[in-house]
């Protein structure tokens, strides 16, 4: 062993790039008697390398815990560190809102240009990259039209290849598949799972479908109803790599995992029922 092994450092799995650990979190908005808490208290850890798929119903505060992660909203208690450090907004994550932020008076080109500069790319290597990126979400031969002239799910798209061009070890993704036709979504759905896999990226993703949930996770978190807390945590042991995600969605383990998550997801809105790990489901 060589004595710079010996000295170095060891790198805990807290630090390690595209990490989150989320410690003791409480989220408020408002102040004083009109202070209304959104999110928690809330203790998760997501290892490098995890996609994470946070599901619960409308309100419970998915996408408060993504804001916080991604650095655009202050925790009111608690810490949110991301590869170790504080999340820095537009620099820690790459993020897909839950609609759309473009600059509508830039064309599809000059969205994905601005994030393949911000991402450090050389401005030689940017046609290649974008018409990659625009190939990846389906949307070549748009580069020349302006986000108004384009439908809300192109629009999606865009933000979608905006937010892999960064290249960042996190990616956090609040529902990006929503507006989008069944075909495209499945599509893409393939192609985030291949993505995040072959590049070892973390991704912490939010959905409503259980469905999407179970093709994308290799672990599900359910937050219960306002202020969300974290019910089951469910990890999911389907096949990941090299998969045909025809038979993976038509074999009957992701069928007895759908029913699993929905069930979870309507038991942790209701109420804060007691889960029983065995898989088994809710006790009564
Ligand atoms: N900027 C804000 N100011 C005040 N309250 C807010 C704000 N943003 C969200 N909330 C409230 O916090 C709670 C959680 O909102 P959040 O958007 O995180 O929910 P969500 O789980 O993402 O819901 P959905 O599934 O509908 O997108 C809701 O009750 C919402 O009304
Ligand atoms: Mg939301």
């Amino acid at each position: 062993m060589s004595s710079s092994e010996l000295t170095a450092k060891p790198v805990v799995d807290a630090e390690r790039a595209g990490s989150v650990r989320i410690e003791q979190v409480t989220h408020q908005y408002g102040r004083g008697g009109e202070a209304f808490t959104a999110v928690g208290p809330v203790d998760l850890a997501v290892p490098a390398g995890e996609f994470l798929v946070l599901v619960g119903a409308s309100g419970c505060g998915k996408s408060t815990l993504l804001r916080l992660i991604a650095g655009f909203e202050q925790p009111t208690h608690g810490s949110v560190r991301v590869s170790g450090a504080e999340p820095r907004p537009g620099v820690s994550a790459g993020v897909v809102f839950q609609t759309p932020r473009l600059f509508p008076w830039r064309t599809v080109r000059g969205n994905v240009d601005l994030a393949l500069r911000y991402a450090g790319v050389g401005r030689a290597q940017w046609p290649e990259r974008r018409a990659e990126l625009l190939a990846r979400v389906g949307l070549e031969g748009t580069e020349r039209r302006r986000v108004w002239e384009i439908s809300g799910g192109q629009q999606q798209r865009v933000a979608i290849a905006r937010a892999l061009a960064a290249e960042n070890p996190l990616l956090l993704l609040d529902e990006p598949f929503a507006a989008l036709d069944a075909l495209t979504r499945e599509r893409l759905q393939e192609d985030v799972r291949q993505v995040t896999e072959r590049t070892g990226r973390t991704a912490v993703f939010v959905t409503h479908s259980a469905e999407e949930a179970v093709f994308l996770g290799s672990r599900i978190v359910v937050l219960t109803k306002s202020p969300g807390t974290v019910a089951p945590d469910l990890p999911i042991s389907l096949p990941r790599g090299d998969v045909d995600a025809e038979e993976l969605r038509n074999s009957p383990e992701f069928a007895e995992l759908r029913a699993q998550v929905s069930h979870a997801v309507k038991a942790a809105a209701a109420a804060c029922t007691p889960y029983t790990p065995s898989g088994k489901g809710f006790d009564p």
